[in-house]
C-alpha cells in the first residue's frame, strides 16, 4: 500500500475477488517480467499457461512460500516447467523465522482480533506441526492454551510429543477442540465428519495455504443457517443447534483477520527474494528450467545482516577450529 503512494505500480487491494486477482496477474504479466518473485506460484503457474512465449524469456522466478515451491517441484517433475526457480522459502532465514516466528504470532493475533476469546485455558487443536504449525504450537501455548497437535508425519508427531503436546488423529481432537488452526498446505483436513463431532462454539480457521484445509463447502451443506457475527466471523448453525464459527472464510486468518506477519521478519523473506534474484541475473548463463536452492552464502549473508542491523555480534571459529572442524584424524 504504501508502494502504491510513492508511484511504484501494485495491483492489489483488500477484498479483491478471485477473478480480480487473477485480472491482477494478467496486468502484471502484461509488463513481460524478466524476474518473477511469486508467492504461491500462481503468477509462475499463469505464466506458463497463458504466456508461453513469455516464459522463455523470464530469467528467474524466485518463489516465497512452502505450497509454491511443492506446486513448483511438480511442474519440473511433469516436464513442463520453462524457467528455473530458486525456493527462497527453503533457506533457514525464511523458513526459521517467516514460517515459525511471523505465522506463529500472526496467527494468535488474527484469532485474537476477530473473536475477542481468552486463549488461556482453551483447548486448541493444531493441524500440521511443521515450520508454521509449530510457531503456532508455541505462540497458543505461551498464551496459556492446551494444544493438541494433529500430524501424519510420525518423525513430525513424535517432536510435537517430546515437545509436550498431546497428539492424536483429527477424528478424536474434533471432540475436545475449542479453537482449531490449520497449518498443512493439504486439503481436507477439517470436513464435515470432524464438524459433526465439534463442541458447541468451536473456533475453526486456517493458517496454510488457501482455503481448502477447512472444508468450506462441507461446513455449507451441514448448517441450516450462516451470519456473519463479527467482521470476517461466519457463524454457522448445525441442525442440532449447535454453532460453530469459521474465521476469514477458511482463508489465511494471519491475513484476514490479523495483521500479517511484522516488518521485522518480512526483511529476511524478501532479503532472500532480492539476493537470489540478484545472484541469477548477474550469471553469465541462463540456468537450466529447474527449482534451485537458495546459495548457503545468501542464507548467511542475510543472517549477518540481520544481526548487524540488530546490534549484535557472534564469535568467530578461529583458523585452528576451522582445521579442527575438517580434520579426521584422531587426537587432532
Ligand atoms: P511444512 O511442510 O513444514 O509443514 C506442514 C506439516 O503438515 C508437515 O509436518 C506435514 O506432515 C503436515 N501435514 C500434511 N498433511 C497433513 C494432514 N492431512 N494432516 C495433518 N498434518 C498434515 O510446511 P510449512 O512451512 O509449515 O507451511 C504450511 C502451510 O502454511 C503451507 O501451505 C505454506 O504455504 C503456508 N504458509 C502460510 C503462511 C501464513 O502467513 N499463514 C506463512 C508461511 C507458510
Amino acid at each position: 500500500a504504501y508502494l502504491a503512494t510513492v508511484g511504484i505500480h501494485v495491483y492489489a487491494w483488500r477484498g479483491e475477488t478471485e477473478e480480480e486477482y487473477y485480472r491482477c496477474i494478467d496486468e502484471v504479466m502484461a509488463y513481460d517480467p524478466e524476474v518473477v518473485h511469486d508467492d504461491g506460484a500462481d503468477l509462475i503457474i499463469r505464466i506458463h499457461e497463458k504466456r508461453p512465449e513469455l516464459a522463455e524469456k523470464v530469467l528467474v522466478g524466485c518463489e516465497e512460500t512452502t505450497t509454491g515451491v511443492i506446486r513448483l517441484k511438480a511442474m519440473e517433475r511433469d516436464g513442463v516447467l520453462r524457467f528455473p526457480v530458486i525456493a527462497v522459502n527453503d533457506t533457514r532465514t525464511k523458513r526459521l523465522f517467516d514460517n515459525v516466528e511471523g505465522t506463529g504470532l500472526s496467527t494468535m493475533e488474527g484469532i485474537l482480533k476477530a473473536t475477542g476469546v481468552l486463549m488461556a485455558g482453551k483447548n486448541v487443536v493444531v493441524a500440521g506441526y511443521g515450520y508454521c504449525g509449530s510457531g503456532i504450537a508455541k505462540r497458543a501455548r505461551g498464551l496459556g492454551a492446551n494444544v493438541v497437535v494433529c500430524e501424519v508425519d510420525p518423525v513430525k508427531a513424535l517432536q510435537a510429543v517430546m515437545e509436550g503436546y498431546r497428539v492424536m488423529p483429527m477424528d478424536e481432537a474434533a471432540a475436545i477442540g475449542d479453537i482449531f488452526i490449520t497449518a498443512t498446505g493439504c486439503k481436507d483436513i477439517v470436513t464435515a465428519r470432524h464438524m459433526l463431532k465439534m463442541k458447541d462454539g468451536a473456533v475453526l480457521c486456517n493458517s496454510g495455504h488457501f482455503n481448502v484445509e477447512v472444508s468450506v463447502k462441507d461446513l455449507e451443506e451441514i448448517s441450516v443457517e450462516k451470519r456473519r457475527v463479527r467482521p470476517y466471523v461466519d457463524e454457522y448453525r448445525l441442525k442440532d443447534g449447535r454453532k460453530l464459527y469459521l474465521l476469514g472464510e477458511g482463508r489465511l486468518v494471519n491475513l484476514v483477520c490479523g495483521p500479517g506477519h511484522p516488518s521485522e521478519v518480512m526483511d529476511l523473506s524478501f532479503g532472500n527474494q532480492a539476493l537470489c534474484a540478484r545472484y541469477v541475473v548477474r550469471l553469465s548463463e541462463r540456468l537450466e528450467a529447474k527449482v534451485y536452492s537458495v546459495p548457503a552464502s545468501i542464507d548467511r549473508t542475510i543472517a549477518e545482516l540481520k544481526l548487524e542491523a540488530m546490534g549484535m555480534r557472534i564469535d568467530r571459529l578461529t583458523p585452528e577450529q576451522e582445521a579442527y572442524l575438517r580434520s579426521w584424524r584422531l587426537g587432532t
